[in-house]
This record gives structure tokens, C-alpha cells and sequence, in this order.
């Protein structure tokens, strides 16, 4: 399974990249909110230069065309970048032509087995089921990403799963149990992947017997 960083914020992408979890990056425009007054297209630019794989730059507005004249705007960034369109009627219509062009997708904001269809038949290269905002209202959104994996593998779809909205290491454990091929991760479940107490207390022992056997 590859790991996306789920972060617009540069130094939690170098952090990650030096750890060889950033097989690319997702943003939304509240993640690129959260970074404060950048100009977006060089923030994009900018991950783009820690990351080689896929970056998914995502269109703000709710209307086709102008999702069309942004994705076209955005893949001129990097060779890297990827449009995020919404699982609306006019996100998938600017999928199908944007992937057409040979531009790729990333259908975002997918909440059911039925949309993850529509998005794979319109030609997403990538789709992103939110695992913890099913979770959010009581639904079991790991659930969701399995049906997908294996609605997709039934008929050998190219489209990607990335599972997204995850919120906790179960969340990406399972994942990967379930055969998604790309998890998109907070920085702060990437420290809680790998942090285990007794991983800090074994090592504070082993350096200390090591000392007090007089070895420097
Ligand atoms: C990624 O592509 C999504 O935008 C992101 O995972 C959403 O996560 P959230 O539900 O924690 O905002």
C-alpha cells in the first residue's frame, strides 16, 4: 500500500518524505487554508519539489466548466500533479474529459459503493472513499473501502483506491488489510504509526546498560 500524506504543510511533507512515507500528497482547499495566505499554485509547486509521486491539487468551485479550466490551469504546475474533482454529476462529466485528455483525477468526497462506480466509469484514476466522516455519523466507513476493493477488482478496474479521512493507525491498518492501494495520512497518524512506549523504554534500557558497562 502506498502512503499519501494527507497535509498541505511543508514541513510535515520533508518530515515524511525523509521517513519514505510520501508516495505523494493530498490537499483540499481546507488544508491549504490551514497553511494561511500562500498563493496556490506555488504552494502546489512547492510540495511538488519534495514529492515525485502524485499530488492532488483539488478545484473550488461547484461548476464544470470551471472545474475544467482549473484542472487544466493546475496540471501545467508539475508533471506530478493530480486534479481532485467532488462526486458531483458536474465533477465526474469534468473527470471523463479531463481524463480524456490524459489528465488525472482524483474523485474526492465519495460516501457510497454506488458513487465509487460512477467515478471508475468516468475515468478517475483515483478514489477517494472518507473512511472517518462515515464514521462521524455512526457508519463504518472501513466498509465502504472494502466493498470498493472488491467491487473494482471484480471487474479489474484501473481506478486506485486511496482510502481518505484517517483518523487513527486502526484506520490504516485495516485498510491495508482490505487491499486499498493507497492510504492518504495525517502527519499526526504517521508519528502514531510508528511511536510505541515500549519501543522507548526498551531503547532507554539498552543505552543505559550499555553505559553502565563502562562502554561509551
Ligand atoms: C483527502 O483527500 C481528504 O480531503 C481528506 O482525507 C479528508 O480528511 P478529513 O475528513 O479528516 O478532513
Amino acid at each position: 500500500m502506498k502512503f499519501f500524506l494527507d497535509t498541505a504543510n511543508l514541513d510535515e511533507i520533508r518530515k515524511a518524505a525523509a521517513l519514505g512515507l510520501a508516495d505523494g500528497v493530498t490537499t483540499n482547499p481546507t488544508l491549504i487554508a490551514k497553511e494561511g495566505d500562500v498563493d496556490f499554485k506555488e504552494h502546489i509547486a512547492a510540495i511538488c519539489e519534495i514529492v515525485s509521486g502524485p499530488v492532488s491539487a483539488e478545484v473550488s468551485t461547484a461548476e464544470k466548466d470551471e472545474m475544467l479550466r482549473q484542472g487544466r490551469e493546475y496540471v501545467k504546475i508539475a508533471p506530478n500533479v493530480v486534479i481532485k474533482c467532488p462526486l458531483t454529476a458536474d465533477g465526474l462529466e469534468a473527470t471523463r474529459i479531463l481524463d480524456q485528455e490524459g489528465i488525472k483525477v482524483n474523485v474526492t468526497l465519495c460516501f457510497s459503493a454506488a458513487q465509487a462506480i460512477m467515478a471508475a466509469k468516468a475515468g478517475a484514476s483515483f478514489i477517494s472513499p472518507f473512511v472517518g466522516r462515515l464514521d462521524d455519523i455512526g457508519e463504518n466507513g472501513l466498509l465502504l473501502v472494502q466493498d470498493i476493493v472488491e467491487i473494482y477488482r471484480n471487474y479489474d478496474w484501473p481506478t486506485e483506491v486511496l482510502a481518505a479521512s484517517m483518523r487513527h493507525p486502526i484506520h490504516v491498518i485495516e485498510a491495508a488489510r482490505m487491499g486499498a492501494d493507497i492510504a492518504t495520512i495525517p502527519f499526526k497518524v504517521i508519528d502514531q504509526l510508528f511511536n510505541h512506549p515500549l519501543t522507548d523504554k526498551g531503547q532507554a534500557q539498552f543505552l543505559a546498560d550499555w553505559r553502565k558497562s563502562g562502554r561509551s
